[in-house]
C-alpha cells in the first residue's frame, strides 16, 4: 500500500524570491491556476505582509483558486498574521505559514533574540494563528543547522500549541541524505504527539543535494514537501517539483508513495514558470530539460529504436511532452491548432482561441515553421495583456559598420500619436534611447536578454527585459522575427506593466487606508 504525501508547491513564493524572478499579480494568478491544474494540494502564493503586490496577489488567488489549500508565509508577529490572514481569508482552506529562525548563527547575528525569546515568540504567535483557523503550519528556519535539543524543545513546543504542519527547511542547502533522515527520525521518537501533526521536508539545492534531501525526508516520515517548478528559488534554488514527484513515481519498487500530482500538467507548467520568470531551463535539466529525452549518440538510437525502455526509464508523454513534434505552417487548420494548444496546456475560450489562431495565422504569413515555443510565445502574449498606456506604432533603425545607429519611432500614448529619432550605440539602444524620450520614463534598464526561441535565420527572437522606477521593477517580453522590432516591443510592454504596476499599487493602498 502507498501512503500519500502531499505537495506543497512555493513556486510564487520561495522561487519568487529568486533574484530578478518577480511576477504581476496577473502572471501569479495564471500560474497558480495552473499549479491547481497540476494538482498540487497547497499552493504558497506569496509573503503578504512584504509588499502591497504580494498582499494582493495571495487575496486573489485565495479568492479565485479553490482546488488546492491557498498559503501565506508570515514572521511569528501579530502585525505579519493579521495582514497574511487578511489577505487569506476569502480562501476555501487557507494555511498560515509562519517561521522563525532557530539556528544559533541566526538567533545571535540575524535576530538579537535568545532561545527563550524565540520559544516564547513561537508558542505566541501559533496560538494567535489559531483564533483564525487550525490551518496553521509552523517552520523552523535554519533547522539543520540547529543544535539538536534545541529544535527538539521548538517542535514540541510548536505541535503543544496547535500548530498543524511542522516545517524543517533545510534553509542553506547544507544537509545531507543520512544527516536529514537523523533528524526526522529523532524527531518522531522524541516529540509528544508528533503522529498528530504532518511533517514537512523544505530543501535548498546549494549543494545540489536538495532532491536527494527531500526523499530522504519522506523516507524517514516527512509526508508534506514543498519545492518549486523548475527547481527555482533562493540562490541555487529549492527542490524541483518535477524531479520528485518522477522519482516518486518512476521509482515506486522502492518508494511506496504516491502524490496527486497529474503528471501530464508537469511539462507545460515548466513552461510556464519559465515564459513568466525569464529563467531558462538547461537543456540537460532533469524531467524537463530539452535533452532530458534526446538521444544523441549512435549506440542509444540504435537501443531505443529496437526498445525504448533500453534507455528510457520514463516517456516523455508521461510528462507532458507532445509525442510528435508536428511543426505547424501556414497550411495548418483550426483543427491541428486547436489540437496543438491543447496539448501544450493552454485552455482557451472561443474568444481567446479565435484570437490566438488570427495571429498564428499572421505569424505563418511571416515565418515558414511555427513550432511549440512561438505558440506558447503567441498565447501568453495574449492571455496577459493588461491595459497598455503604450503602443509601438511604427520602427526604423538604420544601424551598420559605417553609420552612426539611429531609430525614428511612433507610439500612441493614451491614443495620441509622437513621434521622434534618436542616435544610440546600438541599434537597440537607439531604439530605447527614442522610447524613453517619448515616453519621459525614468525607470532604469536592469536586464536585457535575447533568446532564439525556436531555431533557423528566420527564427522568432525572444527578448525580455526587467525595468525599475522608485522601487517598482516590472518585466517585459517580445518577440519578433527581427531582434531589433522584438527589443522594441518589450521595451515597450515593460514599460506598460511598470505604469500598471504603479497604478495598482495606489489603488490596493487607497482601499487598504
Ligand atoms: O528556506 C526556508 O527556511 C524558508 C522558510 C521561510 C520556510 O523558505
Ligand atoms: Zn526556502
Amino acid at each position: 500500500m502507498s501512503e500519500r504525501v502531499y505537495i506543497f508547491d512555493t513556486t510564487l513564493r520561495d522561487g519568487e524570491q529568486a533574484a530578478g524572478a518577480s511576477m504581476t499579480v496577473e502572471e501569479k494568478l495564471v500560474l497558480a491556476r495552473q499549479l491547481e491544474k497540476l494538482g498540487v494540494d497547497v499552493i504558497e502564493a506569496g509573503f503578504p505582509v512584504s509588499s502591497e503586490g504580494d498582499f494582493e496577489a495571495v487575496r486573489r488567488i485565495a479568492e479565485e483558486v479553490r482546488g488546492a489549500e491557498i498559503c501565506g508565509l508570515c514572521r511569528t508577529t501579530v502585525s505579519d498574521i493579521d495582514r497574511a490572514w487578511e489577505a487569506l481569508k476569502g480562501g476555501a482552506n487557507p494555511r498560515l505559514h509562519l517561521f522563525i529562525a532557530t539556528s544559533d548563527i541566526h538567533l545571535q547575528k540575524k535576530l538579537g533574540k535568545s532561545r527563550e525569546q524565540v520559544h516564547e515568540e513561537a508558542v505566541l504567535s501559533i496560538r494567535h494563528a489559531r483564533r483564525y483557523t487550525a490551518n496553521v503550519e509552523f517552520s523552523c528556519e535554519d533547522a539543520t543547522r540547529t543544535d539538536p535539543e534545541f529544535l527538539l524543545a521548538m517542535v514540541t513546543a510548536a505541535v503543544e500549541a496547535g500548530a498543524r504542519v511542522v516545517n524543517i527547511p533545510d534553509t542553506v542547502g547544507y544537509t545531507v541524505p543520512e544527516e536529514y533522515t537523523e533528524i526526522i527520525t529523532r524527531l518522531r521518537k522524541a516529540v509528544p504527539g508528533i503522529d498528530q501533526v504532518i511533517l514537512s521536508v523544505h530543501c535548498h539545492d546549494d549543494l545540489g543535494l536538495a532532491v536527494a534531501n527531500t526523499l530522504a525526508g519522506i523516507q524517514a516520515g516527512c509526508r508534506q514537501v514543498e519545492c518549486t517548478i523548475n527547481g527555482v528559488g533562493e540562490r541555487a534554488g529549492n527542490a524541483a517539483l518535477e524531479e520528485i514527484v518522477m522519482a516518486l513515481r518512476t521509482r515506486r519498487d522502492q518508494l511506496h508513495f504516491e502524490t496527486r500530482i497529474q503528471t501530464e500538467q508537469i511539462y507545460p507548467t515548466s513552461r510556464l514558470v519559465r515564459k513568466l520568470t525569464g529563467f531558462v531551463v538547461p537543456p540537460n535539466k532533469a524531467v524537463v530539460g530539452a535533452n532530458a529525452f534526446a538521444h544523441q549518440s549512435g549506440i542509444h538510437q540504435d537501443g531505443v529504436l529496437k526498445d525504448k525502455l533500453t534507455y528510457e526509464i520514463m516517456t516523455p508523454q508521461s510528462v507532458g511532452i507532445p509525442g510528435n513534434r508536428l511543426v505547424l505552417g501556414k497550411l495548418s487548420g483550426r483543427h491541428a491548432f486547436k489540437q496543438r494548444m491543447e496539448e501544450l496546456g493552454f485552455d482557451l475560450s472561443d474568444e481567446q482561441f479565435n484570437t490566438a489562431f488570427r495571429r498564428f495565422k499572421a505569424l505563418a504569413d511571416k515565418k515558414k515553421e511555427i513550432f511549440d515555443e512561438d505558440l506558447e510565445t503567441l498565447v501568453m502574449d495574449q492571455v496577459l495583456q493588461i491595459p497598455r498606456k503604450y503602443h509601438l506604432k511604427y520602427l526604423n533603425v538604420t544601424a551598420g559598420t559605417e553609420v552612426m545607429p539611429a531609430a525614428s519611432v511612433q507610439l500612441e500614448i493614451d491614443g495620441n500619436p509622437v513621434r521622434d529619432a534618436e542616435f544610440g550605440d546600438g541599434p537597440v539602444d537607439a531604439a530605447f534611447k527614442t522610447i524613453t524620450k517619448l515616453t519621459g520614463t525614468k525607470a532604469k534598464l536592469l536586464v536585457f536578454s535575447v533568446n532564439a526561441i525556436t531555431g533557423g535565420t528566420d527564427a522568432q527572437g525572444e527578448v525580455r527585459v526587467r525595468v525599475e522606477e522608485g522601487g517598482v521593477e516590472a518585466s517585459g517580453f517580445g518577440a519578433h522575427t527581427d531582434i531589433i522590432v522584438a527589443s522594441a516591443k518589450a521595451y515597450v510592454d515593460a514599460l506598460n506593466r511598470l505604469e500598471y504596476r504603479k497604478q495598482n499599487l495606489e489603488q490596493v493602498k487607497k482601499e487598504s487606508l
